[in-house]
C-alpha cells in the first residue's frame, strides 16, 4: 500500500527546494530544483515559487508536502519567529492547495526533519523517545515516539537562564557572536541538559547545517544521553515533508 512517490518541498530563509521523493528509499527520484526565497517571503509570494517549482516536474501528481518554519495546527501556521509575520493565521494548506492544484501538506520543519530522521536516517529502528534538534537560524525541534511524532513541540524557545534558548544557542547566534566551537558548545551543554532533564530521551539527533561540523562541537558535550549527527542532512526537511503529505493522504 505504499505510494512510491510524494513531492516535498522545503521552504528556507534563502532557498526554496523541491523534488519527487521515493519513500520506499528515503531520497530524491529526480534531481532536486531550488529556487531563491523572495526577498520578502509572505505566503502569497512563496506560493507563486511553488507553483514554479511543480511546473519544473511536470509528471509528478502526487501529494506535496511543505516545510515551514513555525508552528503548524491542522494546515494553519500559528508561529513566524523567523519569517514573515503575515503567516501567521494564514490556511497554508489551502492556500497552496488552491495556488498549485495539488494537495498540499504544510508541516514544521523540524517536525518533518525528525520524521526523516526516523524513518530513513539516524534515529532508525530507535525505540522510545527521540528528540531530534535543528540548530540553524533558530532552533527547531521534533518529539518522536515509537516513531510517531507529536508535533510541534517548539523546544527552540524553551526560557533558559532567562533567554529564549535559540537566540542563545541557535548556530545563528555562534555566527552572530563570532563563538568559538567550545565556546558554543558550554551553550549547547546548558541546552542538551535541560532537555536531558525535562524528557529523559532515549537519542538527541542533531540536524541543521552545522551538523556537517559535528565533530567540532559533539564530542565536547557530556550528557548521558546519546546524542548523534543528523544523516539526511540538507534533504531531511523535503523527503520528511513529503513523507508527512503522503501519511495525511494514507499513502504511506
Ligand atoms: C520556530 C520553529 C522552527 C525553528 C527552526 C523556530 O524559531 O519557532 O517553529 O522549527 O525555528 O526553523
Amino acid at each position: 500500500m505504499t505510494s512510491t512517490h510524494a513531492f516535498g518541498i522545503d521552504f528556507g530563509g534563502t532557498g526554496i527546494k523541491g523534488a519527487p521523493v521515493d519513500l520506499g528509499k528515503g531520497d530524491f527520484s529526480a534531481e532536486r530544483v531550488r529556487i531563491k526565497t523572495p526577498a520578502k517571503s509572505t505566503p502569497k509570494n512563496v506560493a507563486e515559487v511553488f507553483v514554479e517549482l511543480l511546473a519544473s516536474f511536470p509528471e509528478s501528481t502526487d501529494p506535496v508536502g511543505v516545510t515551514v518554519p513555525g508552528v503548524v495546527r491542522h494546515g494553519v501556521v500559528r508561529t513566524a519567529a523567523n519569517i514573515d509575520e503575515e503567516w501567521i493565521g494564514t490556511d497554508a494548506d489551502k492556500l497552496f492547495s488552491e495556488a498549485t492544484g495539488r494537495e498540499v501538506h504544510v508541516v514544521n520543519d523540524a517536525d518533518a526533519a525528525g520524521l526523516a530522521e526516523v524513518r530513513y536516517g539516524a534515529a532508525r529502528d530507535q525505540r522510545g523517545l527521540v528528540i531530534v534538534t535543528t540548530l540553524g537560524t533558530g532552533i527547531g525541534s521534533a518529539l518522536v515516539y515509537d516513531g510517531v511524532l507529536v508535533p510541534n513541540s517548539e523546544l527552540g524557545h524553551l526560557e533558559i537562564d532567562g533567554h529564549d534558548a535559540e537566540r542563545r544557542a541557535a548556530n545563528s547566534a555562534r555566527e552572530r557572536e563570532d563563538l568559538s566551537w567550545s565556546h558554543w558548545a558550554k551553550r549547547l551543554q546548558r541546552y542538551y541538559s535541560t532537555l536531558e532533564q525535562l524528557f529523559s530521551p532515549d537519542l538527541f539527533v542533531v540536524g541543521g547545517g552545522v551538523s556537517k561540523q559535528s565533530a567540532q562541537f559533539l564530542p565536547l558535550l557530556d550528557l548521558e544521553t546519546k546524542i548523534v549527527p543528523a544523516q539526511l542532512r540538507n534533504d531531511a526537511g523535503a523527503v520528511g515533508a513529503a513523507l508527512y503529505a503522503a501519511e495525511r493522504e494514507g499513502r504511506s
